[in-house]
C-alpha cells in the first residue's frame, strides 16, 4: 500500500519534462503497470484478509465502528478498480492516456483550470478510480486512515534519543506490602538511630 502511495505520488505528480530525457512516457506507463500491478495485487490480498477478519472475527467485529468497515470496503473497491485499469492501459502502451491522467492530477494540485477536459477520453473505470481516490482523501481525517501519519511518525525513532522506561511494578508491590504488614518493612537500625546527631 505504501509503495502504491509513493508510486502514485511520484508517478502522477512529476512533470513530464523532468523525466522525458531519460524515460519515455510508454516506458513509464509500463513501469507503473508492472510495479503497481504487483504492489496492487499484494495489497489486494492484504486488504481482503483485513476485511475478512473485521467482518467475521466476532471480537474484532464487536469493537469495529461502521467507519472502520466502510473504509476497508472503499480501499478494497479502489484496489479492484486500480487493478482493472491495467488491462485497459495495456491497450494503449504509448503513455498517451497516462500523461492525460497525470496532467489531471497536476492541474488539481496546482489549482489550474482545464483539469476536467483532460479526463474527457478516459474510460469509466479510470474515472471511478479517481473519484474514489478523491473520496478517500475526503474521509482520511475521519477514519483510521489518519494513523498513516503516526506510521510515518515512527521514523522519528531513528533519529531521536532513546527513552529509558522503568517499570513501576516494584514500587507498587512495596507499597502494597507496607499496607498489608507494616512490621514486615525494613525497620530503622537502632544503633544507627542512637548515633545520629540530634
Ligand atoms: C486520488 C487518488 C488516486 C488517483 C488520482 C489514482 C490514479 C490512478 C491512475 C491514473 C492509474 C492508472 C495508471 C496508468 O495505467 O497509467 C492508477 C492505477 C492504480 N491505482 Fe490508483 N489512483 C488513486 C488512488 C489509489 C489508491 C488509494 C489505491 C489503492 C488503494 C490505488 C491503486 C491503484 C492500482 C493498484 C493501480 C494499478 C497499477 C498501477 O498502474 O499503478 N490508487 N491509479
Amino acid at each position: 500500500m505504501l509503495f502504491l502511495f509513493v508510486g502514485h505520488g511520484i508517478g502522477m505528480l512529476t512533470p513530464h519534462f523532468l523525466y522525458e530525457p531519460f524515460l519515455g512516457a510508454g516506458t513509464k506507463q509500463l513501469l507503473a503497470m508492472v510495479t503497481g500491478g504487483i504492489a496492487g495485487f499484494l495489497a489486494f490480498i492484504g486488504v481482503s484478509l483485513l476485511l475478512h477478519r473485521r467482518l467475521f472475527d466476532a471480537r474484532i467485529r464487536a469493537t469495529s465502528r461502521t467507519a472502520d468497515i466502510v473504509l476497508l470496503v472503499l480501499l478494497w473497491v479502489q484496489l479492484v478498480l486500480g487493478l482493472a485499469t491495467i488491462p485497459l492501459s495495456a491497450q494503449h502502451l504509448d503513455g498517451y492516456m497516462m500523461l492525460k491522467l497525470a496532467g489531471w492530477a497536476q492541474h488539481i494540485l496546482t489549482f489550474r483550470t482545464g483539469a476536467v477536459e483532460l479526463l474527457a477520453e478516459a474510460g469509466w473505470v479510470f474515472k471511478a478510480h479517481m473519484f474514489l481516490g478523491m473520496t478517500l482523501f475526503l474521509v482520511f481525517p475521519f477514519t483510521r486512515l489518519v494513523h498513516v501519519w503516526s506510521g510515518f511518525g515512527t521514523l522519528a525513532y531513528v533519529v531521536r534519543p532513546y527513552q529509558v522506561v522503568r517499570t513501576k511494578r516494584r514500587i507498587v508491590a512495596q507499597a502494597a506490602a507496607q499496607v498489608a504488614a507494616p512490621s514486615a518493612m525494613p525497620q530503622p537500625v537502632p544503633d544507627f538511630e542512637a548515633r545520629r546527631p540530634a
